[in-house]
């Protein structure tokens, strides 16, 4: 038995805010975890705070042309006020440029090195001759060795998911200069993991089989594959200098110094630290994305093997990825739901997130969030179920005893099975929170919702109060018993509104021992008025997210726009051939049954054709007649949709698919040639 928890998330880079899939995948799960053993009484830490070296930071810097500092001070500030504002609960919220964070991950290399933990190789590199530097990880993209997709990047192809170094990429450029860049020599110093393997397969492989398939999977595969030296330094300009004589210039790699910053962080929050980090009854719990499973059970654990004081985690419940509208979510494409944004455009709506983030959490899979999901979740559960249940319960309470909670008089074998399904549900949930299983714990929490609307629409107290008022009372007294049970078991998820609930019911703490007993709330207590607890989410709202979504996804296609390469050259001869011509437009509309289709009578000064054009989409046909256009003269006739086509109208096809046609700038006679 552990005395203690202590639980890690991982760091989120701050180069950018969090989004949806950010929280689906680490803080959500995190923070109900870290809320439900605080509700058991357990000594709990839960751990967070900003990654903010690595590449990518420096990589936003140049592109606004800002120092790497003002770039994490900017979205370390977003990230900490956003997550406060969703009611995660750290215990403390660091970053890794603190001095803290400087000095012990200082500590722990020199301390490996003068263990001789390291290897010191002097390897080749891709090194920018204009801009005078190496290219670590992401300074380079080019072609992706595995997929053969361009822009991937020199520490991993997003497009297959690969983990590269720069030197295999295929055609290799400077993201600084854009320069091919060279190979030269450069010492690193490398942690063999290698030597780690053994103990690395025997604590997971043996010990741990309990871990979830996709992290044991993962883990297996990487171990069964051989482990090699891995490079624990960068030659970079922003990052934690190489604490060795003779290594200016180096700094230490981002994934050597990030995962240290959850020591350097519990530093932080207090003096006693050693004890969660060290102590064999303390265990570790790290909550992560499936792409940081190699870090945290391979790398750290190698890095805190050959420190020797460590504990190593006792689980690492990594989660899958969260799609968004069955798309990836990528912060550069813009396609994400950002939570700041979520936050300022949808105010009070935090449990609503919470709550729908784990009802689809990718525990097992990669899942998808849909803003349609997200309203029906939102109103056929918050609202139907769990707030209807609590609202019909408390108003009744209201307009029957003027809010005095009634004495329960006999219980019957009805009350009894209600209460006997409530227990059963509560203890199917603490099984699953304990073992990471948050979206099956979700339904067992929302089931005992069930079971209270259930018992009041069997029971009908609305009824039985003209009748049976001693019944009634024993009715709306186990069913506010059950309200309480409901405040303790939603407080890991929708905490502020368990919060609500519990101010409503005048219950001072929230435990997890309260749960499944039907005493909470004493005889003649008042409660508090009842107020909603949740509000339906209209239409309006999620059409608003839908149209911003659809708005990102125009405005990326016209980022990534790139005029099409240029077709083999025609000599004249060749060009001479196409007859294209001006005419007039004298009747234009559309075709029937065909959306895409416009007929055209056009003046060509040749007696007048019929041309049809696929561009009905783009024009009201009236607004085109009087026009004049261009148009390919010796086009072979087609018939289109039964109507005979005498020619190509030409158009230009802008970035979005768009097709505008194309008129000379000036009035010319119909039948003019064009060349
Ligand atoms: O993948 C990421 O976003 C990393 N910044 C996670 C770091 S986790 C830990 F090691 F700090
Ligand atoms: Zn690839």
């Amino acid at each position: 038995m552990f005395k203690r928890t202590l639980i890690t998330s991982a760091l989120p880079y701050a180069n950018g805010p969090v989004h949806i899939g950010h929280l689906a995948g680490v803080y959500v799960p995190a923070d109900i975890y870290a809320r439900y053993l605080r509700l058991k009484g357990e000594e709990v830490m839960f751990v967070g705070g900003s990654d903010e070296h690595g590449v990518p930071i420096t990589i936003k810097a140049r592109e606004e042309g800002v120092s790497p500092q003002d770039i994490v001070d900017r979205y370390h500030k977003i990230i900490k006020e956003s997550f406060e504002e969703l009611g995660i609960s750290f215990d403390v919220y660091g970053r890794t440029t603190s001095k803290t964070h400087h000095k012990t991950a200082s500590d722990f290399f020199r301390k490996l090195y003068d263990k001789g933990e390291f290897i010191e190789k002097v390897s080749e590199q891709l090194y920018d001759e204009e801009a005078g530097e190496f290219l670590a990880d992401r300074y380079v993209v080019g072609t992706c060795p595995h997929c053969g997709k361009d822009g991937a990047y020199g520490d991993q192809c997003e497009a297959c998911g690969s983990s590269l170094s720069p030197s295999e990429l295929i055609n290799p450029k400077s993201r600084l200069s854009g320069s091919t860049p060279v190979l030269k020599e450069t010492s690193h110093w490398y942690l063999p993991l290698d030597k780690w393997e053994p103990k690395l397969r025997e604590w997971i492989l043996e010990n741990h089989k309990e871990w979830r398939p996709n992290v044991y999977g993962q883990c297996k595969s990487w171990l069964d594959m051989g482990l090699l030296p891995r490079a624990v330094s960068r030659d970079l300009k922003w990052g934690i200098p190489v604490p060795v004589e003779g290594a200016e210039g180096k700094v230490l790699y981002v994934w050597f110094d990030a995962p240290i910053g959850y020591i350097s962080n519990t530093i932080d929050a207090t003096p006693d630290w050693e004890k969660w980090w060290k102590d064999p009854e303390s265990r570790m719990i790290h909550f992560i994305g499936k792409d940081n499973i190699v870090f945290h059970c391979i790398v750290f654990p190698s890095m805190l093997m050959a420190h020797g004081e460590y504990n190593l985690p006792d689980n690492v419940p990594a989660n899958e990825f969260l799609n968004l509208e069955d798309d990836k979510i990528s912060t550069s494409r813009n396609w994400a739901v950002w939570l700041h944004e979520y936050l300022r455009e949808l105010p009070g709506k935090q449990d609503v997130l919470r709550y729908v983030l784990t009802a689809n959490a990718p525990e097992t899979k990669d899942n998808n969030f849909t803003w349609k999901d997200f309203q029906a979740r939102s109103n056929n559960e918050l609202v139907a179920i769990l707030g209807n249940f609590i609202n019909r319960a408390t108003v009744l309470i209201h307009k029957y005893y003027g809010g005095m909670v009634p004495a329960a008089g006999e219980i019957l074998d009805s009350d009894k099975a209600m209460m006997e399904e409530t227990r059963r549900n509560i203890e199917s949930l603490s099984e699953n929170l304990d073992n990471f299983k948050f979206r099956e714990g979700l339904k067992d929490a929302m089931n005992v919702a069930r079971i209270g609307n259930k018992y009041l629409a069997d029971n009908e107290p609305w009824k039985l109060i003209k009748t049976d008022p001693v019944r009634t009372a024993t009715i709306l007294n186990l069913a506010v018993q059950l309200c309480a049970n409901l405040a303790v078991i939603f407080e890991p998820f929708t905490p502020f509104t368990a919060a609500k609930l519990a101010e409503q019911l005048k219950i001072k703490e929230l435990k997890w021992d309260m749960t499944g007993k039907f005493d909470l709330i004493p005889d003649g207590i008042e409660i508090g008025k009842p107020e909603l607890l949740f509000e339906k989410i209209e239409d309006d709202v999620v059409e608003f997210q839908i149209k911003k979504l659809e708005d990102a996804k125009k405005q990326n296609i016209l980022n990534s726009w790139k005029p099409a390469s240029v077709k083999e050259t025609v000599e004249f001869p060749q060009f001479e051939k196409m007859d294209i011509r001006v005419g007039k437009v004298l009747e234009c509309e559309k075709v029937p049954k065909a959306d895409k289709l416009l007929k055209f009578k056009i003046d060509d000064g040749m007696g007048g054709r019929t041309i049809v054009s696929g561009i009905a989409k783009f024009y009201n046909p009236e607004d085109l007649v009087g026009k004049e256009v261009c148009f390919i003269a010796n086009f072979a006739p087609r018939k289109l949709k039964g109507v005979e086509s005498q020619g190509m109208i030409l158009s230009a096809e802008d970035a979005d698919g768009r097709l505008v046609v194309i008129s000379p700038s000036g009035p010319v006679r119909p039948g003019s040639s064009v060349g």
